[in-house]
C-alpha cells in the first residue's frame, strides 16, 4: 500500500482549508501568498539555496488555517494544532506556528498565553512563508515597508516584533541582492 504523503498537494490543501471552514477571503489570501512564496522560492533557488518547494507551497496555503477558529495572535499556534491533529508533516505545523508577524519569542509567547514556546521562523521554508505573508495584505501585494509601518502603528516602534521583522527583511534582501 502506498504511504500517504504528509505534505499535502496544493489541491489537498485547498480541500483541507474548506473542510476546516476557513473563510473564502482567507483562502484567497493564502493563494496570493502561495504565488509570492513560489516567486521567492524560485529566486532563492537561483542563488544556489536548497528549498523544499512542496513544503513551502503547502505551508503558504495552510499558514492561516487557524483563522477557522480565531483571528487573534494565537491563530498560528491554533493552526499548528490543526496540522498535528490531521497528522500532517511536523515541518508544516512549525511553518504555520511561526508565520505570525516576524515570529514571536518564547518570552512574548508566554506573555501572550501561547505557551513557553519559540515561534521564530528558523528554516528557509519557515522564513519564506512568513515573509511572503508580510508581502500580501488581504489579496494585495504590498511592499515590505508598508507592512512594517502597519506593525509600527499597531505595536509601537519599540516593540521587539519590529526588530524581528527588520531582520527577516534584511535576511531576504541579502540573499536576493
Ligand atoms: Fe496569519
Amino acid at each position: 500500500m502506498r504511504r500517504k504523503s504528509k505534505v499535502p498537494s496544493e489541491e489537498e490543501c485547498l480541500r483541507i482549508l474548506r473542510e476546516e471552514g476557513v473563510a473564502d477571503n482567507v483562502i484567497k489570501h493564502a493563494i496570493r501568498v502561495l504565488g509570492v512564496a513560489m516567486e521567492l522560492t524560485n529566486r532563492i533557488r537561483l542563488k544556489g539555496y536548497d528549498v523544499d518547494e512542496k513544503l513551502v507551497a503547502a505551508g503558504a496555503l495552510l499558514h492561516d488555517i487557524g483563522r477557522s477558529v480565531t483571528h487573534d495572535v494565537s491563530h498560528g499556534v491554533v493552526g499548528g494544532r490543526i496540522i498535528r491533529r490531521r497528522q500532517l508533516d511536523e515541518r508544516l505545523a512549525r511553518i504555520v506556528e511561526r508565520h505570525v508577524g516576524g515570529g514571536i519569542s518564547r518570552e512574548e509567547a508566554e506573555k501572550l498565553k501561547l505557551g513557553f514556546i519559540d515561534l521564530i521562523p528558523e528554516t528557509l521554508e519557515e522564513k519564506i512563508v512568513c515573509y511572503a505573508d508580510k508581502l500580501v495584505d488581504g489579496e494585495r501585494r504590498v511592499e515590505f515597508e508598508e507592512t512594517l509601518k502597519y506593525f509600527a502603528e499597531k505595536l509601537g516602534t519599540e516593540h521587539p516584533a519590529l526588530k524581528r521583522l527588520d531582520e527577516l527583511d534584511a535576511f531576504f534582501k541579502k540573499i536576493l541582492k
